[in-house]
């Protein structure tokens, strides 16, 4: 029987990072009423699915990575029957919803943490006895220690903020709620789930110091990647089967090694993972087929991701730094068409199909991110990555906000000239590259091998097919010759057919 391919795993899932997206309240923070009037703009764009951020009650000491209770909505998005009506009017459009799950730890505000705190209950965090210094010597992903006291003198274990305390997974309760918790989402119809901190559930058995220099995420540690971990998403995966409609899940995993990665998404185990090598590597074809030959040995659903909500814009990342560099924009929009020819699915961040780049110069005292104030100000955080987006107009808020409030983070003048409203009409724009891009990566759905083949190509250019499309990418300095081609379907910029300009891609048609 011919078995049909499940839709994530060609999909382009689109990101909300929901406090930045749209603010139909007009407080200054985006809500799920703004991401519902937005849904015409997404499925214009062509994308497949939206992952949302956390929108569950939270104080807010991470933007809502911090949850106080995993079955609500907070008052600042709005209301659990506007998330109802948000998913609904997704799948209308077409779009499938996938929310965030956050198992790793919950807000120092959860109902069990502030039981913990009167003594009740304490076995579902990670307390510890210790005495005057902390129990061990981890750091918070976030700086500085990752233990803090209680007021009655114990230790508890928190990797990122002290609002944010990890739960003990060897307590079984801690098992049923987060079951009872995928069951509510999946009951109101989500379809699938984005696993914060998937790999640092468990920590090791009477945790031992790491070695000074393995304070990353690393497999061999006493804090990631621990064995049990694998156990919490098979039954996870009976859950999530024993649903109708492809119910999915994709994991955070920050890993070495793409062999690493596979243990994530072994049959039984997640359907994927993130793979942040891309992401990771530099502008390169070296690194490039690197990254790709060692993702496709190791993972049967790859995945492809350019930005997100942790990292620096890669708008900025390509251009050296510079906040607003024509080079960084232009490798950019290559890298994105490269992404899209891989087999798999690619994850997009909102923003990036407008080639915004990282805010720099964001005043320190509006920044909000608890690294910036963890590091004392060393770190500059990732703000700068969650500036609200401009959708219209000439002036601050951009259409993010009704006019007359301000948004949660200041948005540069230069954003004048990349709302959402000048680039829609501009054929030349990197919105209307997005939107292209995503229409011919439709056009070839499922007609392209699921393997790639390298072609000879140039140093610093990499050629690769997949059935009649030829990928084509020039990360080098000089223009080198197009492999034979029938016509060009599309390109990052414009390509007249016998030379690829530096840091360009085009999609090649061969019979
Ligand atoms: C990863 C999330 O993407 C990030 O934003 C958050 O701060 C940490 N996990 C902690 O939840």
């Amino acid at each position: 029987m011919h078995m049909e391919t499940p839709w994530w795993r060609d999909a382009v899932v689109y990101e909300i990072y929901v406090r930045s997206f749209a603010d139909a309240s007009g407080d200054g923070v985006g809500d799920l009423t703004g991401i519902r009037q937005r849904l015409p703009y997404l499925s214009e764009l062509g994308v497949d699915a939206i992952w949302l951020t956390p929108f569950y009650r939270s104080p807010m000491a991470d933007g809502g990575y911090d949850v106080a209770d995993y079955r609500d909505v907070d008052p600042l998005f709005g209301t659990l029957a506007d998330f109802d009506a948000l998913v609904s009017e997704a799948h209308a459009h077409g779009l499938r919803v996938i929310v965030d799950i956050v198992p790793n730890h919950s807000s120092a505000e959860h109902e069990w943490f502030k039981a913990a705190l009167r003594g009740d209950g304490r076995e579902r965090y990670i307390f510890h006895d210790g005495g005057e210094l902390p129990p061990n010597n981890w750091q918070s992903t976030f700086s500085g220690p990752a233990w803090s006291r209680s007021p009655d003198g114990k230790w508890y274990l928190h990797l990122f903020a002290p609002e944010q305390p990890d739960f003990n997974w060897r307590n079984p309760e801690v098992h049923s709620e987060f079951l009872d918790v995928l069951r509510f989402w999946l009951d109101r119809g989500v379809d699938g789930f984005r696993i914060d901190v998937a790999m640092g559930l468990y920590k090791a058995e009477g945790l031992p110091d790491t070695p000074p220099e393995d304070q990353a995420f690393k497999a061999e540690s006493p804090i990631w990647g621990r064995p049990e971990v694998h156990e919490v998403y098979r039954r996870w995966r009976e859950v999530l089967d024993s649903y109708p409609g492809e119910r999915m899940a994709i994991g955070e995993v920050w890993t070495d090694s793409a062999e690493d990665l596979a243990l994530y998404v072994r049959p039984d185990e997640l359907h994927q993972s993130f793979n942040f090598a891309w992401l990771e590597a530099p502008w390169s074809a070296t690194a490039f087929r690197k990254v790709v030959d060692d993702t496709l040995a190791a993972v049967t659903s790859p995945t492809w991701v350019l930005s997100n909500h942790d990292v620096v814009r890669h708008v900025t990342r390509y251009g050296e730094g510079l906040p607003h560099s024509t080079k960084g924009l232009a490798r950019g929009r290559a890298a994105l068409l490269a992404m899209l020819a891989l087999p798999g699915s690619a994850y997009l961040y909102q923003g990036e199909e407008l080639g915004l780049p990282e805010v720099t110069n964001l005043p320190p005292e509006a920044r909000q991110d608890p690294i910036f104030a963890r590091s004392l100000g060393k770190l500059p955080g990732r703000d700068g990555c969650r500036v609200p987006l401009p959708w219209s107009g000439a002036a601050e808020p951009y259409g993010f906000s009704p006019d007359g409030a301000r948004p949660w983070l200041p948005q540069p003048v230069e954003w004048t000239a990349l709302t959402v409203e000048r680039q829609a009409g501009d054929p030349g724009s990197t919105l209307s590259f997005y939107r292209e891009a995503l229409r011919a990566r439709r056009a070839l759905r499922g007609s392209l091998s699921d393997g790639v083949t390298w072609l000879d190509s140039p140093e610093e250019s990499l050629f690769f097919t997949r059935g009649s499309l030829t990928c084509v990418i020039n990360c080098g300095v000089a223009p080198v010759p197009l492999p034979p081609h029938d016509r060009v379907l599309i390109g990052s910029a414009p390509v007249d057919g016998h030379l690829l300009p530096p840091d360009t891609a085009a999609w090649l048609h061969t019979s």
